[in-house]
């Protein structure tokens, strides 16, 4: 006999249309998260053309999912359409693919590896800001980015990455970031196969970041171990059932584009947004100034200063908080997960947003306010630990994250010990929620130097 299920629970959302919801997400995806999360609650559900989405607003739905669910949830289909740029590498990777490579990498990212970076970290910005003069007008998103590529190129990467291939990186990762939303128009995969000029710069910028890297790759087997990212993936050797020996350049290509740009764009987006927030706050401003005089007076920031610099981690903390780079991360579910009392079945697609549970008042009074003494070790100690995850969690938490702590503080201080910024008049604000919370306009700034 057929056992009849009992019908499952549907939370409250709102209602999008197939095609209102696409239309919906392009033209404000944020500002459509916080209004269904504030008029539905914790558990809403909607839907984008054929998928079920399930936004979860609680700290502890994070857990639910990110952690204590983890393996009944793959990474959602924004994420597996950024194969068509990462292939297998550890971002998009899944199950059994996903361990080993991890664990390949792991020991790149070891603390006191980190330490050594932080050397180029704060060599390289303040060789970056030696080059601004008093008054002139930067645009400081493409700066930063320049800046964070260029330090991963060096400290991950070895001395070979000229400024020529570094540039050919990050305009070919611009180029098809900026044309990768159409994979989420309906029937793209259709459209995708097209000769259409999109589609044909899209594979162009595609060849020409894989030149750049495969170059790379050859450059390194021929000149043998220097202890870099790069040489370490080359003589990475698993004994594993079905992999055995060593990776293949395809697979070391994977890994060092994914790298390349998981560990650059974020950290930009993070420090464009810290210095905008500092421009706007003059009494931050100040502070953050008076602890670095104090703490650094004529020296360049070195990673044994950070522990002595409290507030400038605040300043960082309180910017991944209002933008947050990756703003929100989707999970499509394996198998039914009770989360928030109801039960999100398999094929849909969990919803969890740093961007709204960061500017939940429940966590956060006066959400939209910049106040980096949130961080003080009480008031942290105080909110539900979910409440803050800019490097997401659980296995899949960002490898990066010391590394992303260090550049930042590292870049952050080196720069504002000796200049502040201030917008250009007309530039305007917006965000450009893609796969990251990039600044809409870019940000135009001028630069002034502190006396
Ligand atoms: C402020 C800077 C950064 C932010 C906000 C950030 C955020 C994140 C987040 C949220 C994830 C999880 C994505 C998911 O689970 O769907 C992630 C993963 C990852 N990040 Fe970062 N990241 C930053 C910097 C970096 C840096 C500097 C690197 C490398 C040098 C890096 C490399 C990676 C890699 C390889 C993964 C994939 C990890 C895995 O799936 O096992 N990130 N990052």
């Amino acid at each position: 006999m057929k056992i009849q299920q009992p019908a499952l629970a549907r939370p409250p959302g709102p209602k999008l249309g197939f095609l209102g919801g696409f239309r919906t997400f392009r033209r404000d995806a944020l500002g459509f998260l916080l209004q269904t999360a504030r008029r539905y609650g914790d558990v809403a559900w909607f839907r984008v053309g054929p998928y079920d989405l399930y936004l979860l607003s609680q700290p502890d739905h994070v857990r639910d999912v990110l952690v204590a669910g983890h393996h009944m949830v793959v990474k959602s289909r924004i994420l597996q359409e950024a194969r068509k740029i990462l292939g297998d590498g550890l971002l998009t990777s899944e199950g059994e693919t996903h361990k080993r490579n991890r664990r390949l990498l792991q020991p790149v990212f070891h603390h006191e590896r980190t330490e050594a970076y932080g050397q180029v970290m704060a060599e390289y910005a303040a060789r970056a800001a030696e080059r601004w003069r008093d008054g002139q007008e930067v645009d400081l998103h493409a700066e930063l980015m320049a800046l964070t590529l260029a330090i991963v190129g060096k400290s991950l990467f070895g001395t070979d990455v000229e400024e020529a291939d570094a540039h050919q990186v990050a305009e070919s990762l611009g180029t098809m970031l900026g044309l990768y939303d159409r994979f989420f128009l309906p029937f793209a995969q259709y459209l995708e196969r097209l000769p259409l000029p999109a589609n044909r710069r899209f594979w162009r910028a595609k060849d020409s970041l894989d030149e750049v890297v495969f170059g790379l790759i050859r450059d390194r087997r021929s000149e043998g171990d220097r202890g870099d990212l790069l040489s370490m993936l080359l003589a990475a050797r698993d004994g594993d059932e079905g992999y055995g020996g060593a990776m293949s350049d395809q697979q070391v290509r994977d890994e060092a584009t994914t790298i390349f740009l998981a560990g650059h764009e974020t950290t930009a987006i993070a420090l464009t947004w810290a210095f905008y927030l500092l421009s706007q706050s003059p009494e931050v401003e100040e502070r953050l100034r008076r602890e670095l005089d104090e703490v650094l007076g004529d020296r360049i920031p070195a990673p044994a200063d950070l522990q002595q610099l409290p507030y400038t981690r605040r300043v960082f903390s309180e910017s991944l908080r209002l933008y947050p780079p990756a703003w929100t991360m989707g999970r499509t579910l394996i198998a039914d997960l009770p989360v928030g009392g109801y039960a999100v079945p398999a094929g849909a697609t969990a919803l969890l947003s740093q961007y709204v549970i960061h500017h939940d008042p429940r966590w956060y009074p006066d959400p939209w306010r910049f106040d980096p003494d949130r961080w003080e070790p009480s008031a942290v100690a105080a909110r539900p630990k979910y409440s803050f995850f800019p490097f997401g969690a659980g296995p899949r938490m960002c490898i990066g994250e010391d590394f992303a702590w260090m550049e930042g503080m590292l870049v952050l201080a080196s720069i504002a010990r000796r200049w502040r910024f201030r917008l250009v008049p007309g530039q305007r604000i917006g965000l450009s929620p893609r796969i990251t919370l990039r600044p809409k306009y870019g940000m135009r700034m001028r630069v002034e130097q502190r006396r």
